[in-house]
């Protein structure tokens, strides 16, 4: 399809601020269009519901790009083939395979137990902003609940949870290759973890994990390893994004604020229109065509790469009804936030839960607080795929 659509940065600070006018643009006018991310190259960008849905449903764009014909460098060291070889790189039959016993683990492990310990941990970390006038709520909130959740359902032991931002920061830098000796170490702590918890299990997921089985089919020890980082990977920024970007966007809409003040029973139908609202994962991972398609008038070529947006598909007004408009009761809401098919999230219930706990008690502890900055001044993570603010200052 030819369009005079005007190439916008996908990184920038202009388009990470407010993404949806582009989106919008492309959905009407371009709904397959090509473009280029650096550091990526050429992608297609997918921008209607409904294609959206299909490409991440259609098993003819696959995940590993072996499989779409290409030629992929083997890693030599083992911290990147960890990193390269996990449940969100993997097509069938291995994705199945993993995803499976992975989803028997998490079935065994449970998430519910977790509750009151995310809800004191909420406590603890909305009292040490108690008394102060202002404060970073994306620093002193949004950021370490996610972390201390996520490392309690691995079963990361209470005293090493401070070393895991440096690690996870490694692990996701967006800017350039990682610090081998950091990612190495955050690597070679989880395997000896695993190795700890074949011993002597406990009632965690890492546990669960190793003990995980199907037809005398385990994990083996490098792939404990990658499913280990890549659910703390998946579980952590993501949530980190809903509850920042969650808590700013009902800061900027005070009557759907007070909606929830008044009905906290409205929590769970809340935090579903911040995932479609606010875009914490703007698009799903890569995708490559296995095969030549054409799209809307689009060739897309074997071994082309797509990106699935999730921010856009979200907004399409074919699904929803007034789709820039923040109403936290809205039904249905049949957003992609988590995605669709063969890889939508396993960790869907856990970050509801979290979200739904920091939401009642953040704006029971704090009702008058509003945000201390323009929002045109507010500094956006510069990276692909997922959305989240840098820093949110507020004042109680
Ligand atoms: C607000 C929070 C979250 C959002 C918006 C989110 C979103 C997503 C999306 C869109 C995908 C699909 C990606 C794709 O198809 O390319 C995904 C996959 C995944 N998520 Fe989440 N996620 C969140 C939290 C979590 C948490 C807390 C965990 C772990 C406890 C988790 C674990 C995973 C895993 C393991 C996958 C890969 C599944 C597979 O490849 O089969 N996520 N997530």
């Amino acid at each position: 399809m030819t369009s005079n659509i005007a190439f916008v940065d996908l990184m920038s600070q202009q388009h990470k601020a407010d993404p949806f006018p582009y989106y919008a643009q492309l959905r009407a006018e371009a709904p397959v269009h090509k473009t280029m991310i650096h550091g990526i190259g050429d992608v297609w960008l997918i921008t209607r519901y409904d294609d959206v849905v299909a490409v991440l449903k259609d098993r003819r764009f696959a995940k590993d790009p072996r499989n779409a014909g290409r030629r992929v460098r083997e890693p030599e060291e083992w911290e990147i083939k960890i990193m390269s070889n996990n449940l969100l790189r993997y097509d069938d039959p291995n994705h199945r395979r993993v995803r499976g016993l992975t989803a028997k683990a998490l079935k065994r492990c449970g998430i519910e137990h977790l509750a009151g310990r995310i809800a004191a941990v909420t406590d603890e970390l909305l009292s040490a902003m108690a008394g102060r006038s202002e404060a970073d709520l994306l620093h002193d909130f949004a950021h370490p609940l996610p972390l201390i959740a996520i490392s309690d359902l691995m079963g990361i032991p209470r005293e090493d949870h401070d070393k895991m931002p440096k690690w996870i920061e490694q692990a996701t830098s967006p800017s350039g290759p990682p610090d081998m000796v950091i990612l190495s170490e955050f690597l070679r702590y989880l395997q000896r973890l695993t190795e700890r918890r074949r011993e002597d299990p406990q009632d965690d997921l890492i546990s669960a994990l190793v003990a995980a089985e199907s037809d005398g089919d385990r994990l083996t020890p490098d792939e404990l390893v990658a499913t280990a980082t890549a659910l703390i990977i998946a579980g952590h920024e993501t949530a980190v994004n809903l509850i920042s970007s969650g808590a700013m966007t009902l800061m900027q809409h005070p009557d759907e604020l007070e909606k929830l003040k008044q009905d906290p029973g409205l929590a769970a139908s809340a935090v579903e229109e911040m995932l479609r609202y606010s875009a914490p994962v703007e698009s799903a991972t890569e995708r490559f065509a296995v095969e030549d398609a054409e799209m809307h008038g689009a060739h897309i070529a074997r071994g082309d790469l797509l990106l699935a947006v999730i921010a856009s598909a979200n907004r399409d007004a074919e699904i929803f009804v007034d789709p820039d408009r923040f109403d936290i009761a809205r039904t249905p809401n049949p957003h992609v936030a988590f995605g669709s098919g063969a890889h939508y999230c396993m960790g869907a219930p856990f970050a509801q839960m979290q979200a739904e706990i920091a939401f009642r008690k953040l704006f029971e502890r704090f009702p008058a607080m509003t945000i201390a900055a323009p929002s045109d001044r507010l500094p956006w993570k510069q990276m692909p795929i997922l959305r989240g603010l840098e820093a949110l200052p507020v004042r109680f």
